[in-house]
């Protein structure tokens, strides 16, 4: 029996509306061809907000030393040498301008005395880089974005989940199909450029910091229309997650506290961060807790900070496991975490720089923070890993299917920095809307085959049609769960090994699921799809830890704890996929350009002879 379906024409379709779709819209709309948005959630709610502490971008209006060149350095030593430095130096380059553009169409940002935007410190950043509003930065870009995009003549699909994309017999990449998650109606899309920006994966982890959308859509979509992956392997666990009551586990609690001053301790009233500051970063961090101070001290009366930063601001892959460490040691808080302190700043410093943390704090655990310390521990908050794209055009190696966001990579390597995600956003955003577009002028409106569409409707429809079966949610629980026990912060072959399994498992159980026969808004139905897309790249992600043989980054083997810098510092693991199985290889990493070797020389020189003063003048 043939289903039933409305069909749509555009040039260019931008799957997900968070940061870097609206982005993406924008650019593409302003470049004249006819774009859409496809949205599974409602407009304005996106993980994007989930960045609070703010953007990063080498302004110089906090500290004139900053550059590119410097947000450059960072990026590339904070990734582990493993981000791909095409990637890394558009960014560093875009990344002030796309800031200003956003307060020219309306972002309030957080001002310095002389009113220009203000800039705050953030683990891995050498300088204080992140323009920020508040702890609501990724709100007020998403807030800013929207007013430009509905103003921008933007179709908008909301509450739609994509389901496939088709391609031609030439391999190009010509539209998709999806459902309505109100009225369960089914819709398929021709568009002559399809731009994926879904965000992340870290629903598959039951401690995560990510909504009810991050099931890994735009990786799976495109693993399965033969574009390849990239970083996989590398999940960041944000060190800062509410801990307790454990209705609000995993809720993040901005690195901006951290970034103000915040400290970390342990049961034992220790800041214990001082022991486990690595090699790789001995000398741009405070080694004794005066000096610590004294460096919050000249940051908030707004001097240029003369002395080295507090350990807390080490990047968040160390801290994350340094916290870790220590809840394994038995020095951890009541309910398994560490103490996070801000007091010290009194209440209205709080107020003025943290207030959504003053309020979720007060309202969700019963704590005042500019009293009392929070609870805080790992929350799996971002994945570095995505669909692998050309650095200056976003698309994949399918023409005509871009990425952009969290769900593309290669800006991030082994790890993020905090507040590169929101610049990341912005600058490839943008290209990825401007090449969207300019391949779409060069196209005809392409035509979808029936089949192909009835094929992937029946797919869509598949979970109604049973009479019975496993409830979809208690598989979610379960594959979520198993995730967080196996597939950790901190790995070994055998829970790995033992999560491929069950991830097989899991995947003959999804087939079998029944969510009733109701397509209007039926949440079980929505889910039995989603576990598709969560088993999909839970096997990528798993599979990418299992090979690599090494600790780099957001990737941690209790079995091979130390980085192998001469093998898995040179490769990376790329994932694809055949005939419905998830595969991988390696590849060498390319080289980079001699320019940009000696760019960050300079840099390091400038670093070192900096902390050389710092050493003369104690
Ligand atoms: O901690 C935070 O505010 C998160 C920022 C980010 O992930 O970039």
């Amino acid at each position: 029996m043939s289903i039933e379906y409305t069909h749509h024409e555009f040039d260019v379709i931008v799957i997900g509306a968070g940061g870097a779709g609206l982005r993406a819209a924008i650019e593409s709309a302003r470049c004249g061809v006819k774009t859409a948005i496809i949205s599974k959630s409602l407009l304005g709610k996106a993980h994007t907000v989930m960045a609070e502490g703010g953007c990063a971008a080498a302004l110089q209006n906090a500290d004139p030393r900053d550059n590119w060149k410097v947000h450059f350095h960072d990026t590339m030593k904070g990734s582990k040498w493993l981000a791909d430095w095409k990637m890394a130096e558009f960014h560093a380059k875009e990344a002030p301008e796309r800031v200003r553009e956003l307060e020219q169409w309306g972002a309030v940002f957080d001002r310095t005395k002389t009113n220009l935007i203000n800039q705050r410190n953030f683990g891995g950043h050498t300088f204080p880089r992140l323009a920020h509003v508040g702890d609501s930065t990724g709100l007020e870009i998403i807030r800013t974005l929207q007013e430009k995009g509905i103003h921008s003549g933007i179709d908008i699909f909301m509450e739609y989940t994509v389901t496939d994309l088709f391609k031609n017999n030439e391999g190009e990449c010509i539209g998709c199909i999806g459902y309505n998650r109100v009225d369960g109606e089914i819709h398929s899309f021709s568009a002559k450029s399809i731009i994926l920006a879904t965000g992340g994966i870290t629903r598959c982890w039951s401690v995560c910091s990510g909504s009810w959308e991050y099931t890994g859509d735009g990786h799976a979509l495109a693993l399965k229309a033969g574009a390849e992956l990239r970083d996989m392997e590398f999940v960041q666990f944000h060190p800062t997650g509410m801990v307790w009551p454990p209705s609000v586990r995993g809720i993040l609690v901005t690195e901006g506290v951290r970034g103000e001053g915040g400290r970390l301790l342990n049961s034992e009233n220790e800041r214990f961060m001082f022991n486990y500051v690595p090699e790789m970063f001995a000398g741009d961090h405070a080694e004794t807790i005066e000096e610590s101070n004294q460096w919050v001290e000249e940051v908030v009366s707004g001097k240029l900070a003369t002395v080295r930063r507090p350990p807390e601001l080490l990047t968040r892959d160390v801290v994350a496991k340094a916290i870790n460490s220590e809840v394994k040691a038995g020095r951890g808080s009541p309910h398994g975490g560490a103490f996070l302190d801000i007091s010290h700043r009194g209440e209205e410093a709080i107020l003025k720089k943290l207030p959504s943390m003053h309020h979720q704090f007060k309202e969700l655990a019963g704590v005042d923070i500019s009293k009392e310390p929070m609870e805080v521990g790992p929350t799996a908050h971002y994945v570095m890993g995505g669909i692998r794209v050309n650095a200056k055009t976003q698309e994949s190696c399918v023409p005509g299917l871009f990425a952009c966001g969290e769900v593309a990579s290669g800006l991030h390597g082994a790890n993020r920095l905090g507040g590169n995600s929101l610049s990341d956003l912005i600058v490839f955003g943008k290209r990825a809307g401007e090449f969207a577009s300019e391949n779409a002028k060069e196209r005809e409106q392409p035509k979808i085959d029936e089949n192909e569409i009835q094929k992937a409707a029946n797919k869509i429809l598949a979970p109604l049609m049973k009479k019975e079966g496993e409830n979809p949610g208690k598989i979610y629980d379960e594959l979520r769960d198993m995730m967080q026990e196996n597939v950790g912060i901190i790995r070994t072959k055998e829970e790995m090994i033992s999560a491929l399994t069950k991830l097989e498992e899991f995947e003959e159980r999804q087939k079998s699921t029944f969510s009733g026969t109701s397509r209007k808004y039926n949440s079980g139905w929505h889910q039995a799809l989603d576990l598709i897309n969560m088993i999909i790249v839970s096997k990528a992600a798993t599979l990418a830890a299992l090979t690599r043989e090494e600790s780099r980054g957001g990737h941690t083997r209790d079995d091979f704890p130390t980085p192998d810098d001469d093998y898995w510092g040179q490769t990376l693991n790329v994932i694809w996929m055949d005939d419905g199985e998830v595969k991988i290889k390696q590849e060498e990493k390319e080289e980079m350009r001699d320019d940009l070797k000696e760019t960050i020389k300079e840099v390091k020189a400038m670093i070192a002879e900096r902390a050389a003063e710092q050493g003369s003048d104690e």
